[in-house]
């Protein structure tokens, strides 16, 4: 049967999300017990529309990706021009004005001491590639140092890096070992300093990968800098690589550019994805500091870092990277940033000592709540609850268990916001 044509008159044949589930496979969903997509035919500004005509505000960014809102006319724009010029070269042998462009401008604002760009395709291969790098220099089999409830994307050296989790389960018989140890969350900084002292006492770790700041996937956790940034002076004492996986913290998400200029020492390596293009197109960017590079000269061809992806530095979404960037950088950006933040700030202070609550947290644009709850779980049945009530009032959040977290794109206006926290407060005081 024809679906194409958009003719038939039987509501449910003509729509989408029937249609996608007769083809489409989705991620980190069980088709078996899912609701039907919600099928979206067009964007503006913090708001999604469906096919129904209705409007979701997208409280989390489609999953982080979108800084200045969607289908931004300017970044469309520059997109549009770029495909009129050059489309696609490969990268290697060639390059191209975008791709340098992009890498100079990274570069001058990320924290000093970066010189070279590595481009490649998502947050997940972003990681691999600092991973395959750190190996290559110090591996010797050695091992990865990382934070418990770590996530650094679902490639297989980015699942093996965070350790066992339930977002992996069923490939752990396949991942690589790796030493795990708590996060310097509130009040455990000392437990976990301990932990990270025996593990680089082992003389086992080749390189240390972290979340600045905090952590994401893992429930939307803050942690300490300032115990983060010692165990990167240790590490890097000790000549142990140190990853800085910004996917998600990157380009303004904690309130300035990268969580990692808050730190008191800048990590050898960092990945960045997500926002990097506005979230407009996929790109990962790893930046590595000079010494990296260097490690990896040699008149031996077999000694350069073998890795590349069919689509490096495609130029349509480096134009989309620089166009991102052009407004990012913009002074309005910086203010959005900071009014979010002090929005989320007067949400904290009247809701965080609310019972329903075991904590709230502010880092930057991002809000954090969590649910008190017995038996909590990444699949508890509050998730697929708040989900659906959240998507009733025409609001697009997406809880991590019972952690429920606002990361909106900055161009959302305080009165979305106050509609994004007045529902949320509904859950608080209204539920059972
Ligand atoms: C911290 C972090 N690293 C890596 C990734 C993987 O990025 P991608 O989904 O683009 O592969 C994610 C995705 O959520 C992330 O949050």
């Amino acid at each position: 049967m024809e679906h194409r044509s958009g003719m038939e008159t039987d509501p449910f044949l003509s729509s989408w999300a029937l249609r996608d589930q007769k083809c489409i496979w989705h991620p980190f969903t069980q088709a078996q017990t899912a609701a039907p997509p919600i099928s979206i035919l067009k964007s503006k500004g913090a708001y999604l529309y469906a096919e129904s005509g209705k409007g979701y505000l997208d409280a989390i960014s489609s999953w982080w990706v979108n800084l200045h809102g969607h289908a931004h006319p300017y970044i469309a724009e520059e997109i549009t021009k770029q495909a009129k010029e050059l489309e696609h070269v490969l990268f290697a042998g060639f390059t191209h004005p975008q791709a340098i462009i992009l890498a100079e401008r990274l570069l001058s604002i990320l924290p000093n001491g970066y010189s070279r760009v590595f481009y490649s395709d998502n947050g997940s291969t972003a990681v691999e590639v600092a991973l395959k790098m750190a190996f290559q220099v110090v591996g010797n089999g050695k091992k990865i140092l990382s934070f418990q409830d770590a996530y650094h994307g679902d490639t297989f050296g980015a699942m093996a890096a965070a350790g066992k989790t339930h977002y992996n389960r069923p490939f752990w018989p396949y991942l690589f070992s790796v030493h795990s140890i708590p996060p310097p969350l509130p009040g455990r900084e000392s437990e976990s300093w301990r932990a990270f002292e025996a593990a680089i006492c082992t003389g086992e770790i080749a390189a240390f990968i972290f979340e600045p700041l905090i952590q994401g996937s893992g429930g939307m956790r803050p942690h300490c800098g300032k115990t983060l940034s010692r165990m990167i002076k240790a590490c890097q004492t000790q000549g142990m690589i140190t990853i800085a996986d910004e996917v998600m913290t990157g380009f303004g998400r904690t309130g300035p550019l990268f969580a990692s200029s808050s730190l008191d020492v800048t990590p050898d390596l960092i990945c960045l994805s997500k926002g990097i293009t506005g979230g407009f197109i996929p790109l990962g960017a790893t930046v590595a500091k000079e010494f990296l590079f260097e490690a990896f000269l040699s008149p031996d061809a077999t000694r350069a870092f073998l890795h590349g992806h069919s689509y490096t530095a495609n130029p349509l979404v480096c134009a989309a990277a620089n166009a991102s960037l052009d407004l990012l950088l913009q002074s309005g950006c910086r203010e959005a940033r900071a009014m979010i933040e002090s929005e989320h700030r007067q949400f904290q202070k009247k809701w965080e000592k609310h019972p329903k609550l075991i904590r709230c947290d502010v880092v930057g644009t991002i809000l954090a709540i969590e649910y008190r709850l017995d038996g909590a779980s990444y699949y508890h049945p509050l998730k697929q609850r708040l989900i659906e009530f959240f998507q009733d009032k025409g609001i697009l959040l997406r809880p991590l268990g019972n952690v429920l977290y606002v990361l909106p794109p900055y161009c959302i206006v305080r009165d979305e916001l106050q509609t994004i926290y007045s529902t949320i407060a509904m859950t608080l005081e209204e539920w059972q």
